[in-house]
């Protein structure tokens, strides 16, 4: 029989909108997505689709269509289990800050809290998803739990990484590259793979699901990001040799990307990765690798961080090296603050880094960006703990639109690719800019002659 009831713990990032996309294409399944962030819910169900808590381009049209219909957001975690024949687990797996592995392992007190609630609620079979990211045999515990803590019914446990990306999660979700899952070889586990193939068969092509063993899948998926991130901190490498030599980064990109063995992905040199992922799974990855005592496995993919930090600080120090060697009491304007364009997500933005940084020279930073707004800028500024809020509150200005933050500033930094940065009004923003007027596109987004022509002193990464 073919599933008609799923349930996804965490409508975060990943959770909200996978659930949509399976109930859109799935209309004769019932799904509830549920969360303990009650207003992270009434959010999701606020009448004005608009105000869903997450931005996606074209994911409010989704919701539009199906919520109510076949897609719910609930926090009546334990009735959505109660009712589902298969569970997604898609909660937050963050670096642990804590204890054992401090800094470095995946916390998976969220995933167990999820372990034991299914355990205690469930009264019938149930196919147990992880979707979160999660390090390698983690499914093994989840399976003890299950196992030991509840009520005498059978559970499947799967791995189902999610491959998306924040900003074009929609597109991602509609026509993935490919959908894994990992499960048991036994006759129980290949029918639980089925009924997951069968879900997503509903919209993609079965040549394009691929299926395999738990423990490949949750390897595969930090493998992924890993690989990803990698070629990011490898560019970024290039770009400061770049820097030094008078080759420009966009050249080299382009060459190394048409060699079809490369491939041009992936390749835009930047002021670092950021993101909720990259970071927490490379560290994981080099935890795992360490646990098992392969400390050269662990080194090599450690650089990959080590790499990426140096360019937030390098991006930083230039800025304030190129403003006579102090910042004191300039004001700095940031376009910017989300970690990538198309999205409201700012964890781990390198934006965070580079404002901490100047913060600390005594700047003053006047942030604008599309989709974040002031409070959330404090609060990530806040979370680093490099000062008391109310010096952030008195070093972050006031930043109602981009002109606005532009006023009187000695430089622009462009921390975010938001398409709109290109278009705006730079004759403008010059004229009301402290002269010599700088721009650091730490995203390599601007025609820096234009900005040349104007009158601007123009750095990009890797040029
Ligand atoms: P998120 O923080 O946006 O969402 C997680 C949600 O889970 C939160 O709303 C939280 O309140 C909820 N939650 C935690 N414990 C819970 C519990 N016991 N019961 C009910 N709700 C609970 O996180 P995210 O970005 O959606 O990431 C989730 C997982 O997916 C992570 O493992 C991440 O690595 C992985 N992932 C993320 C992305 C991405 O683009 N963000 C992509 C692929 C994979
Ligand atoms: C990444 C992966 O791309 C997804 O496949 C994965 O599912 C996800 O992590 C995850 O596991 O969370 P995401 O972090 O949302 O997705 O966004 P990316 O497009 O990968 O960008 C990550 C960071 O790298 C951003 O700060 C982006 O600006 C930066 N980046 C990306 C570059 O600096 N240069 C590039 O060429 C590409």
């Amino acid at each position: 029989m073919g599933i008609t009831k799923i349930c996804c713990i965490g409508a975060g990032y990943v959770g909200g909108p996978t659930m949509a996309i399976i109930a859109q294409k799935c209309p004769q399944i019932q799904v509830t997505v549920v969360d303990l962030n009650e207003e992270r819910i009434a959010a999701w169900n606020d009448e004005d689709v608009n105000n869903i808590p997450i931005y996606e381009p074209g994911l409010s049209d989704i919701v539009k269509e199906a919520r109510g219909r076949n897609l719910f957001f609930s926090t009546d975690v334990e009735k959505a289990i109660d009712e589902a024949q298969m569970i997604f687990i898609s909660v937050n797996t963050p670096t642990k800050t804590y204890g054992k592995g401090k800094g470095m392992a995946a916390d998976l007190k969220f995933i167990e809290l999820c372990a034991r609630q299914i355990a205690k609620v469930a009264k019938e079979n149930k196919i147990v998803v992880e979707k979160s990211t999660l390090p390698v045999r983690t499914a093994e515990a989840i399976k003890s739990i299950l196992d030991n803590t509840g009520n005498g019914v059978k559970f499947q446990i799967l791995s189902n990484p999610e491959f998306l990306a924040e900003g074009t999660a929609v597109q991602d979700l509609l026509n993935p590259d490919r959908i894994l899952i990992g499960g048991d070889t036994t006759e129980e586990g290949q029918k639980a793979i089925q009924a997951l193939v069968d879900v997503y068969a509903n919209w993609v092509s079965e040549d394009r699901i691929l299926t395999t063993n738990v423990w490949s899948s949750e390897l595969s998926k930090l493998t992924a990001n890993a690989f990803l991130a990698q070629r990011i901190s490898s560019i970024n490498a290039m770009s400061e040799l770049c820097e030094k030599t008078g080759a420009d980064v966009n050249e080299v990109a382009r060459a190394i990307g048409m060699d079809s063995r490369i491939g041009p992905k992936f390749l835009k040199a930047s002021v670092g990765f950021g993101g909720s992922c990259f970071q927490k799974d490379i560290l994981n990855l080099v935890y795992i690798a360490k646990s098992y005592g392969l400390n050269e496995v662990a080194d090599y993919w450690e650089q990959v961080i080590i790499m990426n930090d140096h360019q937030k600080r390098r991006f930083s120090n230039n800025i304030v090296k190129t403003l006579y060697n102090t910042v004191s009491d300039k004001k700095i304007a940031f376009l910017g603050w989300a970690f990538k364009k198309d999205t409201n997500d700012t964890r781990e933005s390198a934006a965070i880094y580079v404002a901490d940084d100047l913060i600390s020279e005594n700047a003053k930073i006047a942030v604008y960006d599309p989709k974040v707004s002031r409070k959330k800028v404090l609060a990530d500024l806040d979370y680093l703990q490099s000062r008391a809020a109310d010096e952030n509150v008195n070093s972050v200005l006031s930043f109602e639109n981009p002109y606005e933050a532009c006023f009187n500033a000695h430089a622009v930094a462009i921390l975010t690719e938001w398409d709109e940065f290109v278009n705006y009004d730079w004759q403008k923003i010059y004229d009301s800019m402290q002269k010599p007027a700088f721009v650091f596109d730490g995203r390599n987004i601007l025609n820096g002659s234009d900005l040349e022509k104007i009158g601007f002193v123009y750095q990009a990464i890797g040029s």
